[in-house]
């Protein structure tokens, strides 16, 4: 036997038992006569104890040619422990060592395996089974596997089937570039690694399963943030005979089920914000909405007041942050600053600090802008009022060509929350941005793409719109964003042929590569496709916004580093000549 118990269930009631538990040595204490050891496994910790002259020399022996992660196997009886430590499961017992047996050696890991280790990014990426042995990352699995395992309850409570559908398909167009994978029987020819599952999983309502879910790989070969990875894994769900009501009610149930059996926690009823008020208060399409902050728009009150720089904006457009009317002057530069780096790109920032009669100096308070040249306080003081700022709070202003002075202030609404920690972990704020526009303008092609996919419905009151002014034809497409994160998006789906076919067309797809590319979807369409709509909602998010962090990548037990390597197992790397040959490939170079 290797194990009557593992290395966290031992406690106080076990004492007298005589166990056995296998592990890995986390750390030896040698004091002499006294030697401690702590055991881990995947469960906890075990303080192992030896007393020289009491236990047996082949134990003492033994346990002085330990190192740190041998692998061994410990028998002896649970005792009591003098210093109790209450931080651990087991923390009030300890073994009382009869007998160790290494069951393996090993080399001195390259890195500390704790709670904090002294390891870098890449040298625990290279040694990530090393990694995995940390209670953190073990930790972040076991939510993830509890997340997945609360999904498939709920789903299969709702009557959805999961089915799986193919890695080797052909392109699908995501908005992102595909992985290919070249065929050798059919030479010359590719297949695509899915982007997501989206037209099987319509194809699989034209078959009349209406309730299909699947948690499923997607690959896309994009530019990598600290939220995306090449390969990922989307919770990726279809309901036919459904409106955009049906859907987000059904998966409004799912996020509160999660939060409630994993987190334990209750979420009230999502709010539902329209895409054109999430630009015009957030200036993002994914707001944060645990703190406010909302943008106060400004050009009545700021423009032809001889100030050029307002003048000439396209829009003028603030937020007032509580409370921080007494930031200092290098505060405020930090400020401008932020907001002037590249990634941002504003020109500078304008502040007007609504002083208390405290902070004034004088009997009723007065305000102290960076314009004060320009607006006097009568007209500062329209400003306040317009943006219900208070004395004592600072109003921060920006202004330039709407849809870039709304992303910068966005930015700097984002950077005073973090400052003011309004941003909490362990606070979630979910709701639902609906009403996308269906078309985005892209600058590079100098034509129009599908803002979700090409396979979302327009709003039906919007389609006569199409021809004349398509940049703002609505779209049946929502998002579900919980603390600034895009956390998934969905759509109701064209399910008529000609409609289809319109859609490519404006997309500037011709008739004949609709039908290279579709004509599958499209021929389905000709068999009694239902109405239908679905939903994805990215997994790896999902369970690193559960378990607190910004980064997906330790919710993910081998992912890839920033420039899409696995660089355990040194992968992309070259192949063999003999298997380019075989695939007909050659190698320029
Ligand atoms: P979408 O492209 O919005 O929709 O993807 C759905 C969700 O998947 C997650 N996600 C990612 N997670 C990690 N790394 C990535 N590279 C990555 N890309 C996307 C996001 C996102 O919200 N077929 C449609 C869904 C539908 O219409 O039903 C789709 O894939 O959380």
């Amino acid at each position: 036997m290797l194990r009557s118990h593992t290395c966290g269930e031992l406690k106080i009631e076990d004492v007298n038992k005589e166990v056995t538990l296998s592990g890995w040595v986390q750390k030896v204490r040698d004091k002499g006569g006294l030697i401690w050891i702590d055991l881990r496994d995947r469960y906890g910790i075990t303080q192992l104890l030896i007393e020289e002259g009491r236990s047996d020399n082949s134990v003492v022996e033994a346990a002085r040619k330990l190192g740190r992660e041998f692998v061994i196997k410990a028998s002896g009886k649970v005792i009591e422990r003098e210093s109790k430590n209450p931080n651990i499961l087991t923390g009030s017992i300890e073994i009382d060592l009869t007998g160790i047996e290494i069951l393996n050696a090993s080399l001195t890991p390259p890195f500390t395996i704790e709670d904090n280790t002294d390891g870098g990014e890449e040298l625990r990426m290279k040694y990530r089974y090393l990694d995995l042995r940390r209670q953190p990352l073990r930790k972040n699995l076991e939510l993830r596997n509890r997340l997945s395992i609360e999904t498939r309850k709920y789903l299969d409570g709702q009557k959805f089937f999961e089915i799986e559908t193919p890695y080797l398909i052909k392109s699908t167009p995501e908005g992102a570039r595909d992985f290919v994978v070249p065929s050798r029987m059919n030479e010359g020819q590719f297949y695509a690694l899915p982007q997501s599952p989206q037209t099987f999983k319509q194809l699989l309502m034209v078959a009349g399963y209406d309730r299909y879910y699947q948690l499923v790989k997607c690959f896309r070969d994009e530019d990598l943030r600290a939220d995306r990875q090449p390969e990922f894994t989307q919770i990726d769900c279809e309901m036919a005979f459904v409106e955009q009501d049906d859907i987000l009610s059904t998966f409004e149930g799912m996020v509160k089920y999660l939060f409630k059996t994993v987190k334990g926690i209750d979420c009230a009823e999502l709010p539902r914000m329209d895409y054109a008020d999430a630009m015009k208060y957030y200036g993002s399409d994914k707001p944060d909405i645990r703190f406010g902050m909302k943008f106060v728009e400004l050009n009545d009150v700021a423009k032809n007041k001889g100030f050029q720089i307002f003048d000439d904006a396209e829009l003028v457009v603030g937020i007032v942050v509580e409370g921080c009317a007494d930031y200092t002057r290098k505060q405020l530069d930090k400020l401008t600053d932020f907001v002037r780096k590249p990634q941002i790109g504003a020109k500078g920032m304008i502040y007007v600090k609504c002083l208390s009669a405290e902070q004034a100096g004088n009997g009723d308070g007065s305000f102290k802008s960076s314009v004060d040249k320009f607006f006097d306080q009568q007209a500062l003081k329209e400003w306040a009022d317009k943006m219900r700022a208070k004395s004592g709070d600072l109003i921060l202003v920006l202004s330039g060509e709407t849809e870039k002075v709304r992303k910068q202030l966005s930015e700097l609404r984002l950077e005073m929350g973090n400052q003011l920690e309004l941003r909490k972990s362990g606070v979630f704020a979910p709701l639902w941005v609906v009403d996308f526009p269906l078309l985005e303008w892209d600058e590079d092609s100098g034509r129009y793409h599908a803002m979700h996919h090409p396979f979302t419905s327009p709003k039906p009151e919007d389609i006569d719109m199409l021809d004349t002014k398509p940049g703002e034809v609505r779209a049946n497409a929502y998002d579900l964003v919980i603390n600034g994160v895009e956390i998934g998006g969905g759509s109701i789906r064209i399910h008529d042929r000609d409609l289809q076919k319109l859609m490519l067309k404006h997309l500037g797809f011709t008739d004949k590569e609709a039908q290279d590319q579709f004509g599958f979807l499209l021929n389905a369409f000709e068999y009694g496709a239902p109405p239908h709509g679905g939903i994805a909602l990215g997994f790896d998010r999902l369970a690193a916004l559960f378990g607190g962090q910004d980064s997906i990548r330790d919710f993910i037990a081998f992912p890839k580093n920033n420039s899409g390597r696995d660089i355990m197992i040194d992968s992309p790397s070259v192949i063999a000549d003999e298997q380019l040959d075989e695939l007909k490939l050659k190698v320029v170079k």
